[in-house]
């Protein structure tokens, strides 16, 4: 899997680096039909992206919860990106507009509890955009690399990747 989706560096556990560095742990819940397609074709295509992103496939982003945002953050995400279709090519016809409107909301509510706004990010790239996908979890990596690990909900402690369903569910 890490080979053919891309990501470079494998081998080091996101949470620490290999040199004992902050590395983040980076969700990702993206629509299976455009944005994991980016992703395959990034792999495909040998674009390579940081092995920090535990990508989620889902079948649109109107299927994100609010909830599993929050609930990847409370579980040990450092930082957490949606990404759907170009509004119009949902598959679904709408999904990514309600997901739009839910999660500029949710980001409002997160930036009031405190968590900056480069930890979440929602993003539209299609299945032709590989080197979007490559330039986006790139971007945020870095981003959520210079702010830190997110420790608001676990008292400084980092939670580990085996405790963590979100983070466990993410795995291929
Ligand atoms: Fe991709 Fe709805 S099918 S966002």
């Amino acid at each position: 899997m890490a080979e053919r989706d891309g990501r470079e560096g494998v081998g080091s556990e996101a949470g620490e680096s290999r040199e004992g560095g902050f590395e983040p742990r980076i969700v990702a819940f993206i629509c299976n039909w455009c944005t994991y397609a980016a992703a395959d074709l990034a792999g495909v295509s040998r674009l390579q992206y940081p092995p920090n992103v535990t990508n989620i496939r889902v079948m649109c982003s109107g299927r994100v919860n609010p909830m599993v945002v929050i609930r990847a953050f409370a579980q040990g995400a450092d930082g957490v990106l949606v990404s759907g279709c170009h509004m119009g090519d949902c598959h679904y016809i709408s999904g990514n507009y309600y997901a739009r409107r839910r999660l500029l909301v949710l980001k409002a509510l997160l930036t009031g509890l405190g968590i900056a706004p480069e930890r979440f990010r929602v993003t539209w790239i299609s299945a032709a955009e590989a080197a979007d996908f490559q330039r986006v979890v790139t971007e945020m990596t870095e981003s959520v690399r210079r702010l830190g690990p997110l420790t608001m909900f676990d008292g400084g402690s980092r939670v580990s990747r085996e405790s963590c369903p979100v983070l466990e569910g993410g795995r291929e």
